[in-house]
Order: C-alpha cells, then structure tokens, then sequence
C-alpha cells in the first residue's frame, strides 16, 4: 500500500532549490578542504575490499582518482564485437518470433525471459559476467558500446537490455509501479515539486548511489544539450577526508543518525523515511549509501531529528569531494553506449539538459537495478530499504500487491 497523504504543499522546498544551496555550501567546502589540505603523516592503510578496518585509508581498485583515467587509455570502455551484436539481434528476433505477452505499453518479459538460456548469449554473456565482477571487485564502473538501439524499436531495445540483465543478476523493480526497465525521460513530471523523482524531469540530479548492488543505463536518445553524466569513487571521498586529517567527518558519516526520504514510495508496514549510515563498515567492506538532497528532504518530517551542524558540514565536505576535479570523471553517453556502475563503491549524477522539441527524438536512457548472486554481504540496516540483504534477491522498490511489468514507452 501507498501512503497517498504526502502532499507536495507540506514541504516548501524545491529540489532545485536544495541543488543550488549545496553546490553553493560546496565551494566554500573546497575552499576550506584547501586550506585545511593536510600531507597524510599516519594515516593508518587497510585493504583491499575484504579486509577493510574502520577509519583507515581504503587501498582497494575501487579507490581511484580522475588522473588514473587521463593517460589516453580507455580500459573501462567495451566496444561490442559483430558477434556480440549478431547475439543480441539474434536472441531479440527469437523472443519477438516466440511471443513476449503485452498489454498496452507493458511486456511480462519477465514471464518470458527467466534464465539466460531463454536469452542466449554464448560468446557475449562471459563477457558480461567478467565484467560484473569488475564492477564487484574492480574500478566498480564500465561502458558498453555498440548496442545498436538506431536499428530498433523501443520494443526491441527494452528486449534485449531486460536479456543484457540476465547476465548480470536478478532484475529489480525500480518504483511504485513494478517496473523492471526504468525509462529516464523527460515526461513533464514537475521539477518544482520535491516529491519528483528526477528521473521524470530534465533536472539536474546531485551525487548519489542508487537503490540496488549494480545500476546499469543504455542511452537510446541525446539531449539536444547538456543530460552529461560524471561518477566519483565513493571509497576515494572516505579515503580523502581521512587523508586530509577528518577522521571525526568519517565517524560521523558511518553514524546510524542519517534519515533519508522515501519520496512517497512506502511498502507497506514502513515509514515515510529510512535511516541508514553513509559509510558501512562491515564484515571487512565499506560500502557506501548517500543521496544528496534525501536527507534535507526527510526534515519535512518533524518525528526526524534536526540535521547538526556537524551533518551538515559532513554532507558539504562529502559532496565538495565527490564533485572535485581531482576525483569527478564526466561521460556524455552515445546512443547505444551502456553505464554499469556498482552502487556500494561509486557516486554518480546528471547535469541538467535541454531536450529537442520532437517528443520521440528527445533524450531517453533505460535503466536496470540488478542484484548480483554471491555479493557482498551487507549490514542489516539496508533492508529497511532494500526489502532483504541477502544477495542475489535485494534491492529495489517493492511496493506489496503490485506486479512486476516492463514499460515499452516512459510512463
Ligand atoms: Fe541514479
């Protein structure tokens, strides 16, 4: 069940308003973070993912810095061979011969693909896989290119990304309608209103982890201007603060005191908000949860503790950090190209963009929340959130009586 009684009237607050006062407390953040910059002396290392101690130096590939990127060579970047493409065009028309039930907009591609062997992909799903296990244990983010989305429909993309996911892990829900490929598209849902999710908008969306182990985009459509993306490594912004002599930034963000919003998208028996630390150390991992503008939103509740002074600097330093030169990579994604980022480790955001006037040019990515078998273990604190913390089935959006679809178009 919803809980219909959040009313947008009752906040005040836009998200655009929350981006522009962040980005605003970011560049004093920076500048103090400069002056305060500090050579490390003792910080303390560990590592690498596994064998993570609590408030120390995270040595671990996961841990990277833009310049580890800048020397000309493009390892995270997968250009599809003719035979992966020959696969997936192969497998697609196969599902299409075969009959994927539809009504109206919504395909039960999930009734229809329920293993890989109903999507076969014999010499593109290894690769797939091993490239799971470098977002599990890698640099944690990776492009696909090639996808050839300008030969096909929607319908066709939709099939052969929900088959893409297959090889990755167990395809989740992403909102209150069950929807198992999310469509980010501009669909004219009000910027103005902070109960949006932006997703629906052609607003900028602030560094944060999405609700699921692996997230993953294929571009079908550019915006005329702007929509680019960035990530930052989420275990190199720990890694920072420590390294600039912030320990007490860190132990206040591994605190169970940060409350996040649900938006309005509340299964039932749960409250219109969460609370789970930004930095989990546990069971030799860190694993990291942050969503910018979430925990200013949550303050519509007055049950909510106040966000101190303290949270508020650690939040400004967080971001600032997340959004520096020194750590930020910029993307622009192609039509075709593919985003799989693993949320434990990396933070990712949008700029906002301009769209073309023709409502079928305009830009339009897929999205998958996937939950990988044998992942990390997280702490119990996540599946307020996530439904479960047991890996292979976690994460999502799992609103009770309703049933899992695959939109064709955005709705
Ligand atoms: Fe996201």
């Amino acid at each position: 069940m919803l809980d219909q009684s959040q009313q947008p009237a009752d906040v005040g607050l836009s998200p655009l308003n929350l981006t522009q006062a962040s980005l605003a407390a970011d560049i004093g953040a920076l500048q103090r973070l400069a002056a305060k910059a500090q050579p490390v002396v003792s910080a303390e290392v560990s590592g690498p993912q596994g064998n993570v101690r609590p408030l120390t130096i995270v040595q671990d590939p996961s841990a990277w810095m833009a310049s580890d990127f800048t020397n000309g060579s493009a390892p995270f970047i997968y250009q599809l061979s003719e035979t992966d493409i020959l696969e997936l065009r192969t497998s697609v028309a196969a599902a299409l011969d075969q009959g994927v039930p539809q009504e109206g907009n919504l395909l039960k591609l999930h009734e229809k693909l329920i293993g890989e062997a109903d999507f076969p992909l014999p010499k593109l799903g290894p690769k797939l896989k091993a490239m799971r296990e470098n977002l599990r244990s890698g640099r944690g983010f990776q492009l696909i290119r090639g996808v050839p989305v300008h030969d096909w429909s929607n319908r066709e993309s939709v099939i052969a990304y929900f088959g893409i996911g297959l090889y990755l892990g167990k395809v989740n829900s992403q909102n209150r309608k069950g929807h198992l490929v999310g469509h980010i598209k501009d669909i004219g849902h009000d910027l103005s209103n902070p109960m949006t999710r932006l997703y629906a908008t052609n607003g900028a969306q602030p560094f944060h982890c999405d609700m699921s182990d692996i997230v993953g985009l294929l571009c079908l459509k550019r915006a005329k201007q702007g929509g680019d993306s960035s990530w930052s490594s989420a275990i190199s912004v720990h890694n920072e603060l420590l390294k600039r002599g912030r320990q007490d930034l860190v132990e206040e963000l591994a605190k169970d005191q940060w409350y996040l919003d649900r938006k309005g998208e509340i299964p039932a028996g749960k409250l219109p908000y969460y609370r789970i630390p930004i930095f989990n150390y546990h069971q030799g991992y860190l694993s990291v949860n942050y969503s910018a503008t979430y925990y200013e939103l949550a303050q519509r509740h007055p049950e909510v503790p106040r966000l101190t002074e303290k949270q508020k600097e650690a939040l400004s330093y967080f971001n600032a950090l997340a959004r520096s030169d020194d750590l930020r990579m910029d993307w622009t994604l192609q039509p075709g190209d593919i985003q799989l980022l693993y949320n434990h480790t990396m933070l990712h955001n949008r700029t906002a963009f301009t769209d073309h006037e023709d409502y079928n040019e305009r830009r339009h990515l897929l999205r998958l929340w996937v939950s990988p078998q044998g992942d990390r273990e997280l702490p119990e604190c996540y599946a307020d959130l996530w439904g479960s913390i047991t890996p292979g089935n976690r994460g999502g959006i799992i609103i009770p009586g309703e049933q899992p679809t695959v939109p064709i178009e955005a709705e």
